[in-house]
């Protein structure tokens, strides 16, 4: 079962077209927030990814998703990894998509604007959207990713 019911958008330049276009096919479904950019003119995507995983990261609360973009999908995950809720994967096919929802128990997705096309995101948003996490052994690991060292 679909427990994300909240979705929150974060792109900066290289992501605005996607981010518009995905957000154009979830309006109708999820409660979305936009936290930018607004535009294709160059900004730092720092400046809009944290915004966005800090939301994501205070709401501690399954039916949130942040789904993010940049040209390719790194500096974006990388950002949001930064907060300690986060688990933010990168999708580029199918399998990872799959795998980030049943293993990674991702909050957090991350679009590689560049390297992908528009219905090759949204198939592929949809295909994580729809799959469930496995937890036991995988809880496990995740609940490890928070020891630090
Ligand atoms: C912007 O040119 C590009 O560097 C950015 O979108 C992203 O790919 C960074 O990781």
């Amino acid at each position: 079962m679909n427990k994300i019911k909240f979705i929150a958008f974060g792109s900066d330049h290289a992501g605005y077209i996607y981010k518009e276009f995905i957000k154009k096919k979830f309006y109708k479904n999820y409660n979305i927030i936009d936290f930018g950019s607004f535009s294709e003119k160059k900004v730092d995507y720092t400046d809009y990814i944290h915004p966005t995983a800090s939301y994501i990261n205070n709401k501690k609360n399954d039916n949130y998703l942040g789904i993010i973009f940049c040209g390719t999908g790194n500096g974006a995950a990388i950002t949001a990894n930064k907060y300690i809720n986060i688990r933010a994967a990168i999708l580029w096919n199918e399998s990872i998509a799959i795998l980030a929802k049943k293993h990674n128990n991702a909050n957090i997705i991350s679009i590689p604007s560049r390297f992908l096309k528009k219905n090759e995101v949204l198939n592929i948003i949809n295909i994580f959207l729809e799959e469930k996490f496995e937890g036991g052994r995988h809880e496990n690991r995740i609940k490890k990713i928070k020891n630090l060292y």
